[in-house]
């Protein structure tokens, strides 16, 4: 029996790794091998689940409940905290699965994720089995590993992505407010064993810069050259961007070509495209490149095994953090100053989150109303944005004319500027967040200020809720 350091503790190897891993960061931030071979028995899993179930893994079908149900059912065997969150979609009902390791603080979560779902016409191997297998065994990577996270890691398998990224964007939208503000990072990966691989990095979220750039630093490490791609929100990390949160991902390529100098680099056929059979029936376990799947799976363990050590609770306000106060009126007035009555739990409207909200104007009377929160904005800033939903419903039926109107404002000293109007012409009874660039105020002490004006008839009502205003 080997002996233990500790008196009266562990003799049990795996409880002194534990042990190392909380007193020596270095150790616990060394990036992990994920096993290729174990990543790839799970892609046969999902291609047998294909197979029996009429040769695909779409929405609403029986092949992605049964994928659904296999990632699941391997995260609760490894100690995860998995729910299945289910939605209704036009092709039926679909599921999330999310997962999260229940230690380290949770008010740092670090998310990973990816599609789970197929197009119809086939069992979707790479498009997105790859991304999913590789998340996966990630996860049960870093469960076994002993691991002592800082912070809370979290995984999601999303849902319908092929029918407009619903999945994740339903988690989001479900996430409470406060929720939101604890997520400090997602990455995204949909497709990552491409037959014809390219090694792309997203590069279509400024606040996700820190995490692209350790993307590619991993990949230089290994003497494999990236490209960075504008996505364009093409995948599920859109949902978390449009919040203001950090995101990054990679992906080995679809229905582009690859050029010839991107051969030279990476290999491959010049002039195929990256992944012949993307959204089509070849899209099977035959359709994979296990070098770019074994890669891009390393790549996901550095990036979770490191982030998950990361400190996000001293320094400057992290990426991403809220810096209003009572963003979603759920504490009623707190923090904010304005016309009585504008932040309201009436059932006349709806939250966007919660029952709180601020709702401006909507009595079809000449009058004005306003509601705003005095904040700082960091001037180590590099970035910072407004951002807030917002649901308009009018009375104001005809003709294009400009009525009743809700102005976004920042007052800086005694100017106000208005950064956005929107009027009746906006109509909108679902909630739409509107995004502002808010930079030139960093270093600052503003107000954030919304003004609602109405005319003599026809009521407009401006119900706004969710404002966030994130700096990086
Ligand atoms: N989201 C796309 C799909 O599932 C794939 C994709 C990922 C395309 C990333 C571009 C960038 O079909
Ligand atoms: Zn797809
Ligand atoms: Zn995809
Ligand atoms: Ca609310």
């Amino acid at each position: 029996m080997r002996k233990s350091l500790v008196p009266g503790l562990g003799v049990v190897a795996l409880v002194a790794g534990a042990l190392l891993a909380t007193g020596n960061s270095a150790v616990a931030a060394e990036s992990p091998d994920i096993s290729v071979t174990n990543t790839k028995a799970h892609l046969d899993q999902l291609q047998s689940i294909a197979n029996s179930n009429g040769g695909n893994r779409y929405t609403g079908r029986a092949g992605y409940k049964a994928s659904a149900d296999y990632v699941k059912a391997k995260l609760d065997a490894a100690g995860y905290t998995t729910t299945l969150q289910s939605f209704s979609t036009s092709a039926g009902t679909s599921y999330n699965v999310i997962a999260e390791w229940p230690h380290g603080d949770a008010n740092h979560v670090v998310m990973t994720g990816s599609h789970l779902d197929s197009v119809s016409s086939g069992p979707g191997i790479n498009d997105n089995g790859s991304g999913s297998a590789g998340v996966l065994e990630t996860a049960l990577a870093y469960a076994a590993s002993g691991q002592t996270p800082k912070n809370r890691v979290r995984f999601g398998f999303w849902g319908a992505e092929e029918l407009g990224l619903l999945g994740s964007k339903y988690y989001v939208n479900n996430l409470p407010a406060a929720e939101r503000d604890k997520v400090e990072l997602y990455l995204n990966f949909d497709m990552i064993a491409s037959p014809n691989p390219g090694y792309f990095v997203y590069d279509d979220n400024p606040a996700g810069d820190g995490a692209r750039d350790d993307l590619v630093a991993y990949f230089t490490s290994k003497s494999v050259q990236t490209e960075f791609i504008d996505v364009q929100g093409r995948s599920d990390h859109a949902a978390f961007r449009s919040l203001g949160i950090p995101t990054a991902g990679t992906f080995s390529g679809a229905e582009g070509t690859k050029t010839s100098a991107q051969a030279t680099k990476w290999g491959g056929t010049a002039g195929s495209a990256f992944d012949p059979c993307y959204h089509r029936s070849c899209d099977t376990i035959n359709n994979l490149d296990l070098t770019s799947l074994d890669r891009q799976i390393d790549a996901i363990g550095h990036m979770v095994w490191t982030y998950a050590q990361k400190d996000y609770t001293g320094g400057p306000p992290p990426t991403g953090d809220n810096l209003l106060q009572n963003p979603g009126f759920e504490s009623g007035t707190a923090n904010w100053t304005g016309n009585t009555g504008v932040i309201t739990n009436s059932t006349s409207r709806p939250a966007h989150t919660g029952s709180y909200k601020a709702w401006l104007q909507g009595n079809g009377r000449s009058s004005t109303e306003n509601l705003g929160q005095s904040v700082a904005i960091p001037g180590t800033a590099t970035a910072a944005s407004l951002s807030l939903w917002i649901r308009i419903d009018t009375a104001e039926t005809t003709g294009s004319t400009v009525y009743d109107t809700v102005k976004v404002q920042i007052v800086d000293g005694s100017t106000a500027t208005t950064l956005a109007t929107y009027s009746n012409l906006n109509k909108s009874t679902s909630y739409v967040q509107k995004t502002l660039n808010v930079t030139q105020y960093k270093g600052k002490t503003v107000t954030v200020k919304f003004v609602g004006q109405e005319d003599s008839s026809l009521q407009t009502s401006f119900v706004i809720d969710d404002v966030a205003l994130t700096a990086s």
